[in-house]
């Protein structure tokens, strides 16, 4: 999969680019990762990326034609339905589902807005999709094209150990996970739980069930409204339902 990102801090993705899984995918070339800086599309001798707003009011806009330039450059040898995805507080909420969704794509384009917003021209001549990470302001899209990146490649077969799939995470079907342990069973008193230390599979599949319902109705309930239930996940709901009235 290769993904251009657009930014005027290409500095900043230095270090979680580098590290870790995503290393790993770039260095088997699984995925292709390249830093643009708008700066580069600049045509006057400052380097001038941004501008005061029409009509008044604080901060600085990102100017429309060195981004419209970049995005133009990028796209130069790309597919015709390439998704241009600006990073902004106003998009469609990331989700799993977006991350899956993104990931079946073999090329992305992310553009970081900075300052106050970016000239509204920029999204109505190339941008195909906004996307926010949540709501709340972040001082640029950086940090948020860095999360969508890391939750997409994931989705990339071969990213992830063989045993290790990402439908099997939180959130892939809409239930949390449950806990984890590992060595050693017993720490400051407390004990791995006996199902687990006992390696009956079926039973620890159904003892991992239990505690990420658990999870989903006390963290978020709200994520019970649209998951896939068995009419015995519906009892122990029922069940943790009447712990709570007594
Ligand atoms: N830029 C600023 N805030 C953002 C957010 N919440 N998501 C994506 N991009 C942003």
């Amino acid at each position: 999969m290769r993904i251009d990102v657009l930014t005027l801090f290409p500095a900043m993705f230095q270090g979680p680019m580098t590290e870790s899984m995503l290393w790993k995918a770039r260095d088997r070339k699984l995925l292709d990762l390249r830093l643009h800086d708008i700066r580069d599309f600049t045509t006057d001798k400052h380097r001038t990326a941004d501008d005061i707003p029409y009509g008044g009011g604080g901060g600085m806009i990102m100017k429309a034609e060195p981004v419209v330039s970049a995005v133009e450059s990028v796209l130069a040898d790309a597919a015709p339905a390439t998704p241009v995805i600006l990073m902004t507080p106003q998009g469609r909420v990331f989700s799993h589902r977006i991350a899956k969704e993104l990931a079946a794509h073999e090329h992305l384009v992310l553009v970081c807005g900075r300052y106050e917003g970016i000239d509204d021209r920029v999204r109505q001549l190339v941008i195909t999709d906004e996307i926010s990470i949540g709501d709340y302001v972040l001082t640029g899209g950086e940090l948020a094209a860095m999360v969508i990146i890391d939750a997409v490649v994931r989705h990339i077969p071969g990213v992830l150990g063989a045993f290790w799939a990402a439908d099997e995470d939180s959130h892939a079907d809409g239930i949390l996970e449950g806990p984890h342990y590992t060595r050693p069973p017993v720490f400051r008193g407390l004990e791995v739980p006996t199902v687990l230390q006992q390696g009956d599979h079926g039973k620890i599949q159904q003892w991992r069930r239990e505690q990420g319902l658990r999870r989903t109705w006390e963290n978020r309930p709200d994520l019970l409204l649209r998951a896939k239930l068995t009419e015995d996940e519906k009892y122990l709901l029922a069940r943790f339902a009447d712990e709570m009235v007594k």
